[in-house]
């Protein structure tokens, strides 16, 4: 591979560093670019910008390949938990016994929310998007925190990271229950990540929620796949507000409005609502995948396509396996789960899903999980939240720890008015 790129412009050659990263990715370095020779580069979406360099997490999007410090996703999913894997997304490798043990001990000892966080709730209204209140109040807790915002300290990062990672877990919880009316279920230290969340959702004061260890293990598995996945819209926005020296619960806070859009991890929500629709209209998906074809409407095929997988999200096959699985568990049998294959099949068949190379994506099947578990649809894209924290949390301390990491300050083209001057209102027209 050549070391540099010849740029030419104005008959001017500008020699630019050539980067080739550990999986043999090439980047051409463009630091110099703007002051060797007078141009910036301009692209839609950063679709083939690198903002920065990491070693947490990488995706083959032409193979469908996705490893976490250079694990397959598909050995942690068979083989790890959530807590485990956001070790490995955080620390770099993944953590002995004793290390996992205190881990999961700080996870425990920080469940609890400050007693005064529960003003917070009480001012939402009850329809309130838990989204809404998840950020606000990640940003909220953090008032409690004492020393967060001295800034970013290695010696305290892990009992914030632990904070963070604990907290908002019974922050969605809370926010669940107040929606309905109920009383707050407080964490149990004996129960483990993922079941204390479940129990902190379902159970009564006066009956714990039957812990079903095929239900625990699946919604682990929906978290462990949603951990990380390089510089994602959210993920971007971490670093972004990581840049400025932010502390970490303002990053996650920030990462949470980011992941909220349809587009993005809302699009477990928007599938789950179009796959409703399609079942209330009696159709069998084909009448739907002409609409998502035809762009004099604005409908897509929620759950297909990615930025980066050209090919299946390997997130998608594992998540798709588990449904059959999770559905006998639950003894439910989901209507949404046909139409969501029968989508797939026709679309898989299809000129137009085919030349784009759209494929289901991670949002396409774990709503059909999540709904038989019993979360509801307004709480789907929480749960994405809680599953990537690890994964913002990594690059948060990977911004951090890089002592060159400059405050991310894009440029642009201008295209508004040239030089224009004042008029007083009684000479505008
Ligand atoms: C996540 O980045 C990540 O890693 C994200 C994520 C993570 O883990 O963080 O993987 C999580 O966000 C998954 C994506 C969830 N979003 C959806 O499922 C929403 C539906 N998909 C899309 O809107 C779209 O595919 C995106 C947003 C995912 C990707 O958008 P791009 O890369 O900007 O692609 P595009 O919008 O430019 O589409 C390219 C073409 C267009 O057609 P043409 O202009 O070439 O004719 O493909 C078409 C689009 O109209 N297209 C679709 C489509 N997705 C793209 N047409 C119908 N249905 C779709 N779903």
């Amino acid at each position: 591979m050549a070391k540099t790129a010849i740029l030419e412009l104005d008959g001017k050659k500008h020699a630019l560093p050539v980067v080739v990263g550990s999986e043999g990715e090439v980047g051409v370095d463009i630091t110099s670019l703007r002051r060797d020779a007078g141009a910036i580069t301009l692209d839609d979406g950063y679709a083939n910008t690198g903002s920065c360099s990491s070693a947490i997490t990488f995706i083959d999007g032409e193979k469908g390949i996705l490893r976490y410090r250079g694990i397959p996703i598909e050995e942690l999913a068979e083989n790890s938990t959530f807590v485990e894997t956001a070790c490995l997304l955080i620390y770099g490798k993944l953590p002995t016994r004793k290390q996992l043990a205190n881990f999961s001990d700080l996870l425990t000892k920080n469940e609890m929310l400050h007693e005064d966080m529960k003003y917070h709730f009480e001012g939402f209204p009850p329809s309130a998007h838990p989204m809404a209140i998840l950020s606000s109040m990640i940003n909220a807790s953090s008032c409690f925190q004492p020393g967060l915002l001295e800034g970013y300290n290695p010696e305290k990062f892990d009992l914030q990271a632990a904070r963070l990672m604990s907290k908002v877990r019974t922050i969605a919880a809370f926010a669940y229950r107040k929606s309905l009316g109920l009383p707050a279920i407080y964490p149990k230290p004996t129960y483990k990540y993922s079941a204390n969340f479940l129990h902190m959702m379902f159970s009564e004061p006066y009956q714990d929620y039957d812990l079903k260890p095929e239900v625990v293990k699946a919604l682990d598995l929906i978290f462990l796949l949603h951990a990380d996945h390089e510089q994602n819209c959210s993920t971007s926005t971490v670093r972004m507000i990581a840049s400025s020296r932010s502390n970490l619960f303002a990053c996650a806070a920030g990462g949470v409005c980011a992941l909220w859009g349809p587009l993005h991890g809302g699009a477990n929500q928007a599938v789950i609502e179009m796959l409703e629709s399609i079942h209330r209209e009696g159709d069998d998906g084909t009448r739907f995948i002409a609409q998502a074809k035809d762009k004099s409407n604005n409908k897509r095929l929620m759950g297909f396509g990615h930025r980066v997988y050209k090919n299946y999200d390997p997130r998608a096959r594992i998540i798709k396996a588990q449904c059959d699985k999770i559905l006998k568990v639950m003894k439910i049998s989901d209507p949404l789960l046909d139409i969501a294959q029968k989508l797939e099949e026709i679309a898989l068949k299809d000129d137009y899903f085919i030349s784009r190379k759209l494929y289901p994506n991670v949002d396409f099947y774990s709503g059909i999980i999540m709904r038989a578990i019993g979360i509801p649809v307004d709480m789907f894209t929480v749960i994405f939240a809680i599953g990537r924290m690890p994964g913002w949390i990594a690059n948060y301390k990977e911004v951090m720890d890089e002592a060159t990491t400059r405050i991310y300050r894009p440029r642009q083209i201008y295209t508004g008015p040239t030089l224009t001057h004042y008029v007083p209102i009684g000479e505008r027209k």
